[in-house]
């Protein structure tokens, strides 16, 4: 397949899909990630035939030979994106591209190939359009779950000569359990995410099975997420294990550590800074120390801190603990200025206020 050509998709539809009111019972409290839809996506690779036999079917289990080279060498990437139901009844994407283009960008990182823009966007569009009766009503939304591995079937450590494409779907409320305000954060000064030249850049599985014993660390400590430090300096605050990360200050201005090659750069965090931008608000991308950060909410300097990304998408930090103490920012709770971006993003997420950007991409 060329890159402009597209792959049409067989369909085999479900033989016995979830009945309504089981799946009505599901989407009440349906937390984050563990209620799935009917179907799945899939797209096979091999060097040989390119991209082919594409398929939506029923979700189910897939099986692997035990030499497949993901389950020995972790050549994986994923993306998160949500499927919003409209007013209208209708179901959108919020700027899919851009997912579709990171994707490209992590496959490049991880010697992986590149999925055409189109086939990405298409099997997106399919799955949500096949499975949208699980797309939640209220604050829900259907989380989709593109994902690509290495499936050839050897020991050698090259990258690989077939791969496996696929989308799921989960229909999602809030990613945070709790109910507080804000959220509190544990700096990890034992581990850190992502160094220079390695793979923060890319949305990679490796990354995260990196971050989950600091995350575990946070959790122990009584903390909702970790936030990782630079790895040359152990200084400069870099993201959080899932999300970006916002300063707001006395002045009305916000700052957002830099992209460098060793943070994610977020679709969420591109859309603030450009909203942040169309109010007027003075907006730096640039370092910020621990150090500054506990020493600017001491003083009060600082004024709101929050985190952001698909699953998480705006959700304020109240607490920062480490080893060595706890800070408080503002009250402990949310600032007027968090939610007010909160509030423009979401509106146009879910199509109550207008798209000036482009941003929303209409699945039917
Ligand atoms: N940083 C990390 C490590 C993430 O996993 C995510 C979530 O996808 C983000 C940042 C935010 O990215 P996005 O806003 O594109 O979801
Ligand atoms: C997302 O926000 O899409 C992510 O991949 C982050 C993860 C914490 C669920």
């Amino acid at each position: 397949m060329s890159k402009t050509q597209s792959l049409s998709f067989a369909r085999v539809p479900h033989p016995s899909p979830t009945p309504a009111d089981k799946r009505a019972e599901l989407l009440k409290n349906p937390g984050f990630g563990r209620v799935f839809s009917d179907h799945m996506v899939t797209i096979r690779y091999s060097d040989s035939r390119g991209w082919h036999d594409a398929r939506i079917e029923p979700r189910a289990p897939i099986s692997m030979d035990p030499a497949a080279a993901v389950l020995h060498y972790a050549q994986e990437i994923f993306e998160g994106l949500k499927a919003y139901r409209t007013a209208d009844g209708g179901a959108t994407l919020f700027r899919p591209e851009e997912n579709a283009r990171r994707f490209q960008r992590s496959a490049e990182r991880l010697a992986m190939p590149v999925l055409p823009e189109k086939a990405f966007l298409d099997a997106c569009d399919l799955l949500v359009s096949t499975d949208r009766a699980w797309i939640p009503d209220g604050d829900g939304s259907l989380y989709l779950r593109p994902f690509m591995f290495a499936t050839e079937v050897f020991l050698g450590v090259k990258p690989s000569s077939d791969y496996l494409f696929m989308v799921i779907a989960s229909s999602v409320g809030a990613y945070f359990k709790t109910d507080a305000p804000a959220v509190s954060v544990w700096v990890s000064t034992d581990y850190t995410r992502a160094a220079p030249g390695g793979t923060g850049v890319a949305k990679c599985g490796g990354n995260y099975a990196a971050s989950l014993l600091a995350q575990a660390e946070a959790t122990r400590h009584g903390c909702d997420q970790v936030v990782f430090l630079d790895a040359k300096e152990q200084r400069w605050v870099e993201e959080l294990g899932g999300m970006n990360v916002f300063f707001i200050f006395d002045d009305g201005s916000l700052s957002t550590p830099p992209l460098g090659g060793t943070i994610l750069p977020g679709i969420t965090r591109s859309s603030l800074i450009t909203l942040a931008k169309d109010k007027g608000l003075e907006i730096r991308e640039e370092r910020y120390s621990i150090d500054q950060w506990r020493s600017d909410a001491g003083t009060g300097r600082l004024r709101e801190a929050f985190a952001c990304g698909t699953a998480a998408v705006v959700t304020p930090i109240g607490t920062v603990r480490s080893k060595d103490g706890e800070f408080r920012i503002g009250n402990g709770g949310s600032g007027a200025k968090t939610e007010e971006l909160k509030a423009t993003l979401v509106g146009i997420q879910r199509g109550r206020t207008p798209d000036p950007y482009g941003w929303i991409h209409k699945v039917f």
